[in-house]
């Protein structure tokens, strides 16, 4: 039997605009962000707190926290190491996601560690985290294909969230950085967690790059997941990951869900709204399917 009710975890603000090169102002972000609580979202991605050297649209990070937080939703904010975690830990935040990927060249690519380096600092970090009280997520990258390295072993994505489990996670976020999953190898990945790390959340990011987003979800619900990270709009992917287009659509995901009779909590009309709200300040057309029938213009 399928979950009757699902959690979205918004990761537009985040992934949708992060590789967007044009500097969408602060202002707009924030009030995405409203927009998007309006709709109904309970936990969202807001921000990273990475090297705008490295990703200059995420150089706000500290202004959109200091007015963003609030106490209805989980507010996630992404850190990549020591000096992330600090400057998070000057704000009120108080859940963190952490990121890495199974793939050593894709991690290098990203945050130009190897992924034993990168954990060998996040275990520590995590440690500390979680005895000051933080939510702590891993975003778990490359979990399927790698742009690099192609096809990743099963086994090394269930270690390395094993890894994370050990270290104490509150929730995996395992994601299919480039869009290749195929449906039986996201219910096979899924399954195998599930079973291996029944007190974890678990949560999978698909990104829609082969339009196969809804379907690997689908393949996910039969696996018994009810948490999915989506991108209202579509928008996202990943600076460092040639061919990662945006995340699956929010908008597409909750039209699917809820024709189910999945419950999702999030009102598709309002959705709007707050896509609408961004779209002028993004390069990317908005392609979901719902927005394309139901949009004003
Ligand atoms: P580095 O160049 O090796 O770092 O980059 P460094 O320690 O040598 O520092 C270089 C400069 O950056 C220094 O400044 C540091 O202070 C500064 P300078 O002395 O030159 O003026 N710096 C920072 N500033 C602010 N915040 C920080 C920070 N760290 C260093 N946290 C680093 C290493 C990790 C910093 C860099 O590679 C980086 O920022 N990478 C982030 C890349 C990124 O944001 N990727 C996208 C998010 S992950 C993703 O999208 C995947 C996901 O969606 C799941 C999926 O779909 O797969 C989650
Ligand atoms: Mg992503």
């Amino acid at each position: 039997t399928l979950p009757k009710k699902i959690t979205i975890i918004e990761v537009g603000p985040r992934d949708g605009l992060q590789n967007e090169k044009q500097f969408v102002p602060t202002e707009i972000k924030k009030q995405f962000i409203q927009e998007l609580r309006n709709a109904g979202i309970m936990e969202m991605e807001l921000t990273s707190f990475v090297s705008p050297k490295w990703v200059p649209q995420m150089g706000d990070a500290a202004e959109i926290v200091l007015d963003c937080l609030d106490d209805q939703t989980r507010n996630i904010v992404l850190a990549p190491n020591r000096k992330g975690i600090d400057r998070i830990y000057s704000t009120s935040c108080k859940a963190v996601a952490v990121f890495v990927g199974v793939s050593d060249s894709f991690n290098k690519k990203n945050i130009n560690k190897s992924t034993s380096e990168s954990m060998a600092e996040l275990k520590p970090i995590i440690q500390e985290l979680k005895e000051k009280g933080y939510f702590v997520r891993a975003c778990i990258s490359t979990a399927f294909y790698c742009p690099y390295e192609g096809k990743i072993n099963e086994n090394d994505t269930i270690q390395l969230c094993r890894n994370f489990v050990e270290t104490g996670v509150d929730e995996l976020s395992v994601a299919d950085t480039i869009g290749m999953a195929a449906p039986n190898e996201a219910y096979s990945l899924f399954v195998k967690l599930k079973e291996a790390f029944p007190k974890t959340l678990l949560t999978a990011h698909f990104h829609d790059t082969r339009k196969l987003g809804l379907a690997n979800i689908f393949a996910c619900l039969q696996a018994g997941i009810d948490r999915f990270d989506t991108s209202a709009g579509g928008l996202g992917g990943c600076p460092f990951a040639p061919g990662a287009s945006g995340n699956t659509a929010t908008e597409d995901v909750v039209y699917m869900l809820e024709r189910m009779g999945i419950v999702t909590g999030i009102d598709l009309s309002k959705l709007l709204v707050a896509i609408e709200l961004v779209r002028p300040y993004v390069s990317r057309k908005i392609e979901s399917s719902y927005y394309r029938l139901h949009a004003q213009n």
